[in-house]
């Protein structure tokens, strides 16, 4: 999408569809509503308004035939309720137009104020709004949305605002290639094609991609990813994409569970739970968005993605409840339930990570447990550290960036419930506190390493669209994680 500034105003923009935000404190309301009469000249606004019972509440919008003095086509008014700040608000009615467009082509944005930070916001607003999934539309022009975009009231000679819509244009487009890694069917998307993608889309921003495959992997004996791929009748890989800028003081390493789907294994899940399994690799589409989105912005750390992918099926071949592998870490692991096969998979690329690359920080995605949802809800996701100040950091990104995360506990306490009769460990620890002990599996991998583990399962697929979630594949976790390398 092209996005443009200007000094004209909303009445004199000759664009499709013009957006402004309209709050809801009743006086405020009011003002709003007669400022738009006083050029529309239509005294009909505020009757429509509460005809259709719109009172400016975050996500009411009401579209109105512009006239009078106006020069576009339509008015789109956005309710932002009695949101305040200044980038929250030019997200919303950026995303709000986008999202909404179907016939209109360009649009016009009145910000709250034109400064880099709601520029930024607001090119990113259009950029997440404007997302189709239109891969495999026959008719992609019924999807389609915006083309172009204008922020209006642009200072002439402001500073920066030129570099704020480069950077939420970049940001935009690594949420939205991690979208459409999630919304690929699985008969597309599998490890190998995932490894492909990763690696063109590496080579457009110039960073070094290394895949590895089945025969690599047993090289480095990452034996607990091999186990959840034996029921496959494709192979898995190790996908590690590396973006090291010369000035770079801190090394993060992002690592993302790509699971491309998930059967359930011989434990297999009931169809319901399968349905939507495509989305098992959201989190590395999100690790990969990240590193995607580091190197488009230049920012001065050095950002590693590692996904270990694979499928979870049932071939005759498939590991079963009761087997028993050696961990690449070492630990011995007995194998109760096949379908809690991501963080086995983690397992063996956190130990991996953790030992070869040494980062600062090592942070990992992850659609791991139902149990999560079932804590937190369906938007929300788990945030799991023992470092307070990585957890404070990471959550102010997030705040930031309008996404959800929810600091669990590493309870030390739920240790015992993954121990085994047989072997070091088990790799689950029953229902109760489910997505707890599934961090707590984790965190025995990855030795001294400051880890975080974020567990996704809940946003970053969802079934309808919900404030910043489209349905679908969200792309959750990049635009936080981008905003945290940024903090650095
Ligand atoms: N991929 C699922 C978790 C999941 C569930 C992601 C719903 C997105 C939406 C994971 O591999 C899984 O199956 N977890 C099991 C673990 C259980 C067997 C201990 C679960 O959560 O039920
Ligand atoms: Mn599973
Ligand atoms: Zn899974």
């Amino acid at each position: 999408m092209k996005i443009t500034l200007s000094e004209g105003t909303w009445d004199q923009s000759a664009t499709d569809i013009v957006a402004i935000a309209i709050p809801s404190a009743k006086t405020k309301l009011s003002r709003a509503l007669r400022r738009i009469e006083s050029v529309t000249g239509k005294d009909s606004i505020k009757l429509l308004a509460s005809d259709e019972r719109f009172e400016g509440k975050a996500s009411q919008t009401l579209k109105v035939a512009a006239a009078g003095k106006a020069k576009a086509r339509w008015l789109l008014l956005v309710g932002i309720g009695e949101e305040q700040d200044p980038q929250k608000i030019s997200w919303t009615i950026a995303h709000a137009v986008a999202s909404g467009a179907k016939a209109q082509k360009t649009a016009a944005v009145e910000l709250p104020e034109v400064t880099p930070d709601a520029v930024r916001a607001a090119s990113q607003g259009l950029m997440a709004g404007s997302y189709r999934y239109t891969e495999y539309k026959s008719d992609k022009k019924a999807e389609s949305t915006l083309s172009s975009a204008v922020i209006l009231d642009a200072p002439k000679d402001a500073r920066g605002l030129a570099a704020a819509i480069r950077a939420g244009k970049a940001i935009g487009e690594s949420v939205n290639f991690a979208r459409d890694l999630v919304n690929r069917p699985p008969n597309d998307l599998n490890p190998i094609t995932l490894a492909r993608a990763a690696s063109s889309e590496s080579r457009k921003l110039g960073l070094t991609c290394h895949v590895w495959n089945k025969a690599r992997i047993e090289k480095e004996g990452m034996s607990l990813l091999l186990a959840v791929n034996q029921g496959s009748a494709i192979d898995p890989r190790v996908i590690h994409v590396v973006y090291k800028p010369s000035r770079a003081k801190k090394k993060i390493v992002f690592v993302g569970k790509g699971l491309t789907f998930d059967a359930g294994g011989l434990c297999i899940k009931p169809a319901a739970s399968m349905v939507d399994m495509k989305c098992d690799m959201a989190g590395a589409a999100s690790t990969l968005g990240i590193v995607f989105a580091a190197a488009r912005l230049k920012l001065p750390v050095e950002v590693h993605a590692v996904v270990g992918s694979t499928e979870n099926m049932t071939g005759a071949k498939a590991y079963r409840p009761g087997d028993i592998y050696k961990s690449l870490e070492g630990k011995t692991v007995e194998i109760v339930n096949t379908d809690a096969e991501g963080r086995l998979v983690l397992a063996d690329v956190l130990t991996w990570a953790t030992r070869k690359l040494k980062p600062d920080y090592m942070i990992d995605h992850a659609t791991l447990t139902g149990a999560c949802m079932i804590a937190l809800g369906p938007w929300r996701a788990g945030l799991y550290t023992d470092d307070d100040e990585l957890a404070a950091k990471y959550l102010d990104a997030a705040d930031g960036e309008g996404e959800s995360f929810w600091r669990m506990p590493l309870d030390s306490d739920l240790r015992e419930l993954l121990k085994s009769p047989v072997a070091d460990l088990k790799h689950i620890g029953g229902r109760y506190g489910g997505s707890i002990t599934a961090a707590l599996f984790l965190k025995e991998f990855v030795s001294e390493t400051t880890w975080m583990h974020l567990d996704i399962a809940g946003p970053a697929f969802v079934e309808r669209a919900h404030g910043r979630l489209p349905k679908g594949g969200t792309g959750f976790g990049v635009a936080t994680g981008v905003r945290f390398l940024e903090s650095l």
